[in-house]
């Protein structure tokens, strides 16, 4: 089965005809997309900036870590609901958009570059709490994944302009 025969399985559901008849639906779920996609990129952007070694810890390191990696994958959560109830509400135009699946893939490569920092960070907490001792790849791997995560927000972006 192919792309668009899927798009137009979805389109032809009454899920996907009532999320579409509902003129509140979209605008509160990208309001809460939103909203969620805020906490996920905060929390990156803090885990990059400790693992770079920028600012005061208040914290250890891996339990700094660990604290932010809990409310990203709450937030996660919440973008995969809104993100697929406004999937099944218009189909066509997620399916039919590269900067969808583009978000995608990245999100899975974002999901892995957050577990295995984690792993790593509390497999050798001490390692990692003197910033001259840390892995030499701490900081370009810090520059990845805010850089990851900033693509993933251009490419939700970018659904329906390309
Ligand atoms: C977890 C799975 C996710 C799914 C299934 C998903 C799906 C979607 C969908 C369907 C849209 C609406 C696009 C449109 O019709 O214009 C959207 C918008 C968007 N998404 Fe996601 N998304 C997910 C996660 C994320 C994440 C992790 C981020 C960023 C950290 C993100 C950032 C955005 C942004 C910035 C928009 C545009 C919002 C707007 O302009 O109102 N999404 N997403």
């Amino acid at each position: 089965m192919d792309v668009l025969s899927v798009s137009n399985r979805i389109a032809s559901t009454q899920l996907s005809e009532q999320l579409k008849d509902a003129l509140w639906f979209t605008p509160t779920s990208q309001s809460i997309h939103i909203i969620a996609l805020s906490v996920v990129f905060a929390c990156a952007l803090l885990i990059s900036l400790r693992l770079a070694g920028v600012g005061r810890a208040a914290q250890p390191l891996h339990i700094a870590i660990r604290k932010k990696t809990r409310f990203m994958y709450v937030g996660l959560v919440a973008l995969l609901i809104t993100g697929a109830l406004q999937t099944i509400a218009e189909p066509e135009r997620q399916f039919g958009s590269p900067a969808f699946w583009i978000k995608m893939v990245l999100i899975v490569f974002g999901l892995l570059l957050t577990w295995w920092v984690e792993r790593s960070v509390r497999r050798e907490p001490q390692r990692w709490e003197d910033t001259a001792h840390r892995p030499a790849w701490s900081r370009p791997y810090a520059l990845a994944y805010v850089a990851t995560w900033i693509a993933i927000i251009f490419c939700g972006r970018f659904i329906g302009y390309t």
